[in-house]
């Protein structure tokens, strides 16, 4: 099976837009989404319209999810991050809040030997920047892989059975980023981001895991982020959400 792995879309429905075009044409067998539908960016109804009718899809929700849902704070964010998610909270509408909702609270088996997470399985707010925390994650969650977000930042850490070393990928463009996965080797993958990513690169990352041929294969593509910008500037939101998009940090 193809599983297209997916995450913060942060209500970018010009990123989204763009990332469906291309996603349709690739044929997954299901769509998994690590969370982060909604917060920073203008259009929060759109993208929940639309995740919400992608077929065989699984979500667990993410951070942003949650306290757009005031199911958590948001004491602990940036101020940035809060007033948007302020503004988030008074636009969603029923359906959104609905599917909001919906979504599962991570972590998730996806299958035997895969997990998937917003966050870390150990803690769903907890950022996985390095080989050590990828190493916690993917022992904590009893299974041969782990598929994570919330950093924005596509990745792959490859742990081979004596955990003496780490190899870690950075896929940064297309074409270079077809990455086999060894017979008893741990894996923890991120797809990075479809709305807001963060690795100097302003065009959106996603990935297809093939449980058949045990690979993932990373995605990039561009889209209207100028776009995207005018619509967070138009509506009242800080217009550092928009400059960010423009420059992918
Ligand atoms: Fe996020």
């Amino acid at each position: 099976m193809k599983h297209l792995i997916f995450s913060d879309i942060h209500s970018n429905w010009e990123a989204f837009q763009s990332f469906l075009k291309k996603a349709r044409r690739l044929k997954p067998d299901t769509y998994v989404f690590l969370g982060d539908a909604v917060g920073y960016g203008a259009n929060p109804n759109e993208v929940v319209e639309a995740l919400a009718a992608l077929p065989n899809l699984v979500a667990v929700m993410g951070n942003h999810d949650k306290v757009a849902l005031g199911l958590e704070t948001s004491m602990l964010f940036n101020p940035v991050a809060a007033e948007a998610l302020d503004w988030t909270k008074k636009k969603l509408n029923e359906f959104s809040l609905n599917f909001l909702k919906s979504m599962k609270r991570g972590p998730l088996r996806l299958k035997e030997g895969v997990c998937i997470c917003h966050g870390a399985p150990f803690d769903e707010d907890y950022y996985i920047f390095t080989p050590a925390d990828a190493l916690e994650a993917v022992e904590f969650s009893g299974e041969r892989i782990c598929f994570f977000g919330h950093t924005h930042v596509p990745a792959v850490y490859e742990f081979p059975p004596e955990k003496d070393f780490v190899a870690i990928y950075h896929p940064l463009e297309e074409g270079r980023t077809h990455i086999k996965l060894k017979k008893d080797f741990l894996y923890a993958v991120n797809p990075g981001s479809i709305g807001q990513p963060r690795d100097r690169n302003p065009r959106g990352t996603f990935l297809i895991y093939d449980d058949q041929e045990e690979a993932v294969k990373f995605y990039r593509f561009s889209y209207p982020a100028e776009k995207a910008k005018r619509r967070i500037v138009k509506e009242g939101l800080p217009e550092v959400l928009g400059e960010r998009l423009l420059e992918g940090y």
